[in-house]
């Protein structure tokens, strides 16, 4: 998906070096989101300059930004030890929507040859088309295939037919963003306002972080309303411009960074801001304010400046080969964040705190919905079981796509769980929001903090895995997994008949890290196993019950990572047709387990093995007749049935990121997929 980074440096001496380091570290740190090109726009010479001497460059590359980063070196009109007291640079990576992978298609986009308003852009514009052709039908002369490229067509359209020159660059964007549909967050530049930046989001995130020697003189930055139509009543807000906010203090040195996530920023300053919707966040003269049109009741009139909890270390690949990797070697202790201060394993008892005050209205619902994409629906599919048990309720569980598509019938009574680690994935948002109008009560699983489900949902659980920057999901699984066992257990706290059942797997949550880490030392035998595979095609596999969910996350990794064909299978659908697939050729990988499936297990087992198949055997290692039988076996710890998912998906994270390496392929930046996928 695209990343957005931009800097402006007020009153801070930075040579135009140190301006492109800064630029490009950030759009390295956004790297992992995905993308097939990269620009910046920064202060300098272009073919025209505006009697102020004020102009703009524009450096666009395809591929990867490390390319980007030595054509800015190319460019000799560019004084690289220039010192510039005060500047604002844009930085962008995109990942093709609108037309194909081009520089002309790269960000950021400009409004005319001249460089007048710059912008980038992370979403996408629905009514381009329409913006478009009413802007041809102007003059306006286009040279993208991008949805992005009427914003800066709008902005100068707007400030061409502007009624006198006191127009000011967030009325500009104010009035850009009426005209727009769908999801953005954007950053604005412009040469007729040097050194001020506009931002502004809908949908998409987009967070500030502030530098400054200085304290901040306050934590909350006042919101600053035009007018204000609460119950009807057009009135003066207390916050006009009158009230002026001062984050920082007018002409005191300090830096802004701007960025569609946290990793981005985190090097610079842990103070960070958080845009809502339709907030314009303006910095001019180093003061930052935010704007917004009209306040609606109900409405918070401040954004507060938050600390960071991330450390750099945290988005540092450490001594791993990729992020993946580290990821996966992450879980013992990701799982213990994910428990830490909730579950206490003296009086047996979990408290979530997000929860706890709904869980009466929870208590009482009709039934259980769970949403989302991918690897965070395959969450919600693997606690399936033991939360029906658990809560003795009906648990429907959901693909965020599908769901809305189906247009599925929801009720004021339903309890519908929002799965999501980068909580923006917009099918998952689309769907929160489906709910939230329909009256259910909305809970979200997320691993980001102030990401957009977080902050539009009722309540919910942080599942703190820290972050996840490979694309591939590996410690958000576990982690979402345990935040939703620990669920099941809170509910089920006061049910005498379940007592037995919640103190056998609290036991084992509390084993869990040790646990983990005896099937991450199987990574060697796993990296062999990978070897004889890496050649193949196809991967199958194949499981039932507890372990289903394991089969289609497996495949899931495989597939995202290896690009080998990769299907999970429910073992008990084989013989309706998957098993026509199965000869000496095909590799078949199958997870056994002793619990309620084991014999079920076993028939297709003989099913594979008859049809001359090899099946690689993922099971329990006190499980001697299967370990001494099979013709390859990851023999793992046993646990209890609920809990046996999340030590069984690891082989497959493992394998997958070995398969991946083995194939020649860059694991943490599969072709075709994104991070954060924030278009529907
Ligand atoms: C797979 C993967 C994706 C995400 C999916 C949802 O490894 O990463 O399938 O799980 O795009 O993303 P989130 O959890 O951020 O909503």
């Amino acid at each position: 998906m695209c990343g957005i980074f931009a800097y402006l440096n007020y009153r801070v001496p930075r040579t135009r070096k140190e301006i492109f380091e800064t630029l490009v570290k950030g759009l390295q740190r956004l790297e992992y989101r995905g993308y097939d090109s990269a620009g910046v726009a920064v202060d300098g010479p272009n073919k025209t300059t505006d009697i102020n001497g004020n102009s703009i460059c524009l450096i666009k590359k395809t591929g990867k930004v490390k390319a980007l980063d030595e054509e800015l070196y190319k460019k000799d009109s560019l004084n690289l030890d220039q010192e510039l007291n005060t500047h604002f640079g844009l930085a962008h990576t995109r990942w093709a929507t609108h037309g194909e992978p081009s520089p002309v298609n790269s960000h950021p986009h400009r409004s005319d040859k001249d460089n007048e308003f710059v912008v980038i852009h992370n979403g996408i514009i629905t009514n381009y088309k329409e913006l478009r052709e009413y802007l041809i039908n102007k003059g306006y002369e286009f040279e993208s295939e991008t949805d992005t490229e009427v914003i800066p067509k709008l902005i100068k359209y707007i400030y061409d037919n502007r009624e006198n020159d006191e127009v000011t660059f967030s009325t500009l964007v104010e009035r850009v963003i009426k005209q727009l549909e769908g999801a953005f967050a954007l950053v604005f530049k412009s040469r007729h306002f040097p050194g001020e930046a506009v931002s502004t989001r809908r949908g998409s995130p987009l967070l500030i972080g502030v530098r400054s020697e200085h304290e901040l003189s306050t934590e909350q930055i006042p919101v600053q309303y035009n007018s204000a139509h609460i119950n009807g009543v057009q009135e003066k807000n207390h916050h006009n411009s009158s009230s002026s906010m001062k984050s920082t203090g007018e002409g005191r040195a300090v830096e802004y960074y701007f960025a569609s996530d946290a990793s981005a920023i985190i090097e610079h300053t842990n103070k960070v801001l958080y845009l809502e919707d339709d907030d314009i966040a303006v910095v001019t003269k180093g003061e930052l304010s935010i704007h917004r049109m009209n306040r609606q009741a109900g409405e918070d009139p401040v954004r507060a400046i938050q600390t960071l909890q991330m450390e750099l270390q945290h988005i540092m690949k450490g001594n791993f080969d990729a992020f993946m990797q580290k990821e996966i070697f992450e879980q013992p202790e990701s799982v213990v964040n994910t428990m830490r201060g909730r579950i206490c394993f003296d009086s047996n008892t979990v408290i979530l705190g997000g929860l706890k005050d709904h869980l009466k209205e929870i208590k009482r619902c009709r039934r259980l919905i769970m949403i989302g994409c991918g690897t965070s629906f395959h969450a919600a599919v693997a606690t399936r079981q033991i939360l029906e048990e658990l809560t003795e309720l009906p648990v429907m569980v959901e693909l965020a796509s599908d769901f809305l598509d189906r247009i599925t019938p929801v009720f004021r009574d339903d309890v519908c769980f929002f799965i999501s680690q980068s909580g923006e994935t917009a099918d998952t948002l689309m769907a929160l929001r489906y709910c939230k109008d329909r009256g259910a009560l909305t809970v979200g699983v997320t691993n980001t903090v102030g990401s957009s489900i977080c902050r539009e949902t009722v309540c919910g659980v942080h599942i703190n895995a820290g972050p996840e920057i490979g694309v591939a999901s590996t410690k958000a699984y576990t982690s979402q997994f345990v935040a939703l066992i620990m669920f099941g257990l809170m509910m089920s706290e006061d049910r005498l008949s379940h007592q037995k059942r919640r103190l056998e797997i609290m036991a084992e949550l509390k084993k869990l890290p040790d646990l983990i880490k005896e099937v991450l030392s199987l990574n060697d035998k796993i990296k062999t196993i990978a070897n004889e595979l890496y050649q193949q095609r196809s991967l199958l596999v194949m499981g039932r019950g507890f372990n289903y969910a394991t089969c289609l996350e497996g495949a899931l990794k495989i597939k995202e990572i290896t690009y080998m064909h990769s299907e999970g299978i429910l073992a008990g659908e084989l013989k309706h047709g998957p098993l026509a697939l199965v000869d000496k050729h095909m590799p078949v990988i199958m997870i056994i387990m002793k619990d309620g499936c084991y014999i079920k297990c076993q028939n297709a087992l003989q099913q594979v093995t008859a049809r001359s198949g090899r099946p690689i055997i993922i099971c329990s290692k006190d499980d001697l007749e299967l370990t001494k039988n099979a013709y390859q076996t990851i023999a793992l710890p046993p646990t209890v049935d609920c809990l046996q998912g999340i030590l069984s998906i690891i082989p497959l994270q493992l394998m997958s990121f070995h398969l991946a390496v083995l194939r020649g392929y860059d694991v943490d930046c599969p072709r075709n997929l994104a991070k954060s996928v924030t278009v529907e």
